[in-house]
């Protein structure tokens, strides 16, 4: 399970303080698969990076199942991060230098897995989302689409439980969009594992199970 405690997060700057995450309580059980939507600026990036562990509250509590992550230091929460979460961010963050294949196995060999095991995951997995042609490309060479689809396979090779993603489908067309809901919806619901997903795309809606949306830091359920 993940489960935040009012949380607020709290942007203090030069020029304008924001509330960007207004006492929000949300948890997310195990098999469940979350759709939050809302308008540029909402507060939904600063939720995700939250939940995920990469940002820390001003106040509030995260709980992945009975830990509380949000009380951890940096490297305990990276150790947590890598063995718990995948992670699709809106800026990607794929490394320039290594070719696909490499970005993809990145998680896989900071968990120390053989290079067989590597190969024979992350072979399978650009397999499986149509990208296995690109492997020894860098990203700088791919379409946005490309690159979009990578990131998801780096976030699902390592079959962490907990899959977060800010706009997955960002720079795919409409049938690629759903090919990948599905995909990653199916992959979750077999590992049991829990889904959190920003996306403006209202055709997500038929892939997840819960949905809220999100309003000036307020997150409120859709029923
Ligand atoms: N590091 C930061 N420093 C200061 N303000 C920030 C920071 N990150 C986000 N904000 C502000 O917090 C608010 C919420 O930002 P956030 O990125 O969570 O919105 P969002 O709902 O993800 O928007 P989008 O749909 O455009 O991605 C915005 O007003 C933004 O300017
Ligand atoms: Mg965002």
């Amino acid at each position: 399970m993940i489960k935040s405690e009012n949380i607020c997060k709290e942007y203090k700057t030069k020029y304008y303080d924001i509330v960007a995450n207004d006492n929000i309580n949300i948890e997310i059980a195990y098999g469940e698969i979350v759709w939050v939507s809302g308008v540029s600026g909402a507060g939904k990036s600063t939720l995700l990076h939250i939940l995920a562990s990469i940002d820390v509250p001003t106040s509030g509590h995260v709980y992945w199942d009975d830990k509380e992550i949000s009380a951890l230091n940096d490297k305990e929460r990276s150790y947590f991060r890598l063995n718990n979460i995948g992670l699709i961010l809106q800026s990607l963050e794929l490394l320039k230098t290594q070719t696909v294949f490499d970005n993809v196995a990145l998680p896989l060999r900071f968990m120390k897995y053989d290079s067989q095991k590597i190969n024979t995951k992350v072979n399978n997995i650009l397999e499986e989302l149509n990208i296995i042609d690109l492997k020894t490309k860098k990203p700088e060479q791919l379409s946005g689409g490309q690159k979009q689809r990578v990131a998801i396979a780096r976030a699902l090779v390592t079959e962490a439980p907990y899959i977060l993603g800010d706009e997955i489908s960002a720079n795919l067309d409409g049938d690629t969009s759903k090919f990948i809901y599905d995909y990653v919806r199916t992959a979750i619901k077999k590992r049991n594992g829990i889904g959190f997903f920003i996306s403006h795309d209202e055709a997500i809606k038929d892939y997840v199970d819960t949905m809220y949306t999100m309003k000036d830091g307020i997150l409120e359920a859709v029923k």
